[in-house]
């Protein structure tokens, strides 16, 4: 049976959007799947747009959804009109438009609230019993609405390789259980269908992402 699976983009960009290596290395492992997809973002502005070659914002104004359908080659939706019951399984990417846009995480951390329509979104979808998967920062948008959850964003110990390693201190923080995890490696909550891999919170090589992504793409399938 084919598998309908929603894909919750933020922009395009990994500092002010969606992380495109990830978006794109869900798209694949979906693609490889047979899963039918379709993707949706929110229809306003960015918080920040940041020159990527600087790692600065700048003064521009740019849209999530426009932006996202960049990622989307231009098939993507308002993710106010995201019906739950049409999906099998969500999946949302990693990058800084999570943090920015689909939360405010960048500025409040684990006082962080979730984008309304998205927060409605995956607590329909937990509530439905249907999968989740997330990577890389988007694990905080269910340590705020699945209270207890498990998940990883890789490792807790800071070193070269994870040098985002205080996140899963926070997300312990905020009453979640965090598991080490390696990079080509998720986690599988099976309680809460919650599939989780760290992606670019390591300081890895682009194809063990892709490898890491697509364990957490199977995972969540075999659960929807
Ligand atoms: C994105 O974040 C900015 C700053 O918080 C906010 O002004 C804007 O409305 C947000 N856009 C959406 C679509 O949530
Ligand atoms: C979030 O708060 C934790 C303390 O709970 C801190 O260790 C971490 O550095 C903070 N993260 C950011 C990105 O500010």
């Amino acid at each position: 049976m084919v598998k309908h699976v929603a894909v919750i983009l933020s922009g395009c960009g990994v500092y002010d959007g969606t992380e495109i290596h990830e978006a794109s290395a869900v798209l694949v492992h979906l693609s490889r799947a047979g899963a039918k997809v379709k993707m949706f973002a929110p229809d306003g502005d960015q918080m920040h747009v940041v020159n990527h070659c600087e790692g600065k914002p700048t003064e521009e104004k740019r849209n999530i959804l426009q932006e996202s359908a960049r990622i989307a080659r231009g098939d993507v939706t308002d993710l106010a009109k995201l019906d739950v019951s049409a999906f099998d399984a969500a999946i949302i990417p990693g990058g800084f438009g999570v943090a920015k846009n689909l939360s405010d995480w960048a500025l409040k951390n684990k006082s962080c609230t979730v984008q309304p329509h998205l927060e409605k979104i995956i607590k329909d979808f937990h509530k439905a019993g249907k999968p989740l998967g997330m990577c890389c920062i988007s694990p905080v948008l269910a340590a705020k609405l699945l209270p207890g959850c498990e998940l990883t964003v890789g490792q807790d110990k800071e070193c070269e390789k994870w040098p985002f390693a205080q996140t899963a201190g926070a997300l312990k923080d905020m009453g979640c259980k965090h598991v080490n995890k390696d990079v080509d490696e998720a986690h599988v909550d099976v309680k809460n269908k919650l599939v989780t891999t760290s992606a670019f919170m390591c300081n890895a090589p682009v194809h063990k992402v892709f490898d890491g992504i697509g364990v957490m793409v199977q995972e969540t399938l075999k659960l929807a």
